[in-house]
């Protein structure tokens, strides 16, 4: 928590300026806060969050000029800019490279050889790495697809094939279409991989190479809303999103992801995420959360 030990939950009213660097947060605060969350991103924030929900405001707070939750509630809900920066201070963007590996290895072993055959016979070839937060897993995803193979890049270049990396937070695209992260994130890259993909940056981190980025397409996309895309997907990652949806958000969300992916495609979940009873029969489960597409 903030440095700022504000006191969090009781009542909304009754909680107001206790040292000048406080902000008065109340459990009325927290609710409205959790109803904008939920109506704009489908996060789902119980009382027990509020100081999750307290520790990510209270600077924006704070930069607005205001010392009171209750009139940052007023702003956000008038003011879609500064609601925008709020729901991105309110997701989670915790990722890494080469994160449930299993995942990685089954799309480079067993879905990414047929995509890659298909390429070259110049067919197409589109893969989604949905709430891709900083870039993490579709770069893992080109590492994966490209091996050690130098010469792959180059070909790929040529084929008609996009990664599309979609996400509702404008900072961690910002992040992700830098490209640069620091040495302690880029160790769970194999080294090998990491020697070929990234190159050393001036300021201590790694950089992603140009033939890694090329093919990645970030666009800022709330899986919640209208989806513009007008043609199928191979390959689904959508993973550890979900874990922040209720039941009624997961199932919809499923069921338009099946929808959005090519009969044999595969789809690509998070470990702690199931298939929703509505859309199981779709899919057949070819491992540990991973499924193929056997069904409309
Ligand atoms: C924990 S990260 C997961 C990143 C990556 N898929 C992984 O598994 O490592 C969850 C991401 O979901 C994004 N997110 C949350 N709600 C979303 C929504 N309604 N639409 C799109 N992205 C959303 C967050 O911004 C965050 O970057």
């Amino acid at each position: 928590m903030s440095a700022a030990t504000a006191r969090v939950g009781g009542d909304a009213g009754g909680t107001r300026s206790l040292r000048d660097e406080e902000i008065a947060f109340g459990t009325a605060d927290h609710a409205a806060i959790a109803k904008l969350a939920y109506a704009e991103a489908g996060l789902v924030l119980a009382p027990s969050k509020s100081q999750l929900v307290y520790g990510r405001l209270a600077r924006h707070v704070r930069a607005c000029g205001l010392r009171d939750f209750a009139d940052y509630i007023a702003l956000i809900e008038s003011d879609a800019e500064e609601r925008a920066r709020a729901v991105d201070a309110l997701t989670t963007n915790h990722t890494s490279f080469f994160r449930e590996n299993h995942h990685i290895d089954h799309f480079a072993g067993e879905a990414w050889p047929a995509l890659r055959q298909r390429l070259a016979g110049g067919g197409r070839v589109r893969v989604w790495s949905a709430a891709c937060s900083s870039g993490e897993e579709p770069y893992t995803l080109m590492m994966a697809a490209l091996g050690f193979d130098r010469a792959a890049a180059r070909t790929l270049a040529g084929t008609d094939f996009r990664l599309l990396a979609t996400d509702l937070s404008a900072s961690s695209l910002a992040a992700a279409r830098e490209g640069w992260y620091a040495q302690d994130t880029a160790r769970t890259i194999p080294a090998g991989l990491r020697a070929l993909w990234t190159h050393p940056a001036e300021d201590g981190g790694i950089e992603i190479v140009e033939a890694v980025r090329a093919p990645v397409a970030f666009r800022a996309l709330n899986l919640l809303r209208d989806w513009p895309i007008r043609r199928r997907f191979d390959v689904i990652f959508c993973r550890n999103v979900m874990i922040y949806f209720d039941a009624a958000t997961k199932a919809r969300l499923q069921a338009r992801l099946a929808d959005a992916l090519e009969r044999g495609g595969f789809l690509y979940i998070g470990h702690s995420e199931r298939l929703a009873a509505n859309v199981a029969p779709r899919f057949e489960c070819v491992g540990r959360t991973m499924f193929r597409k056997v069904t409309e």
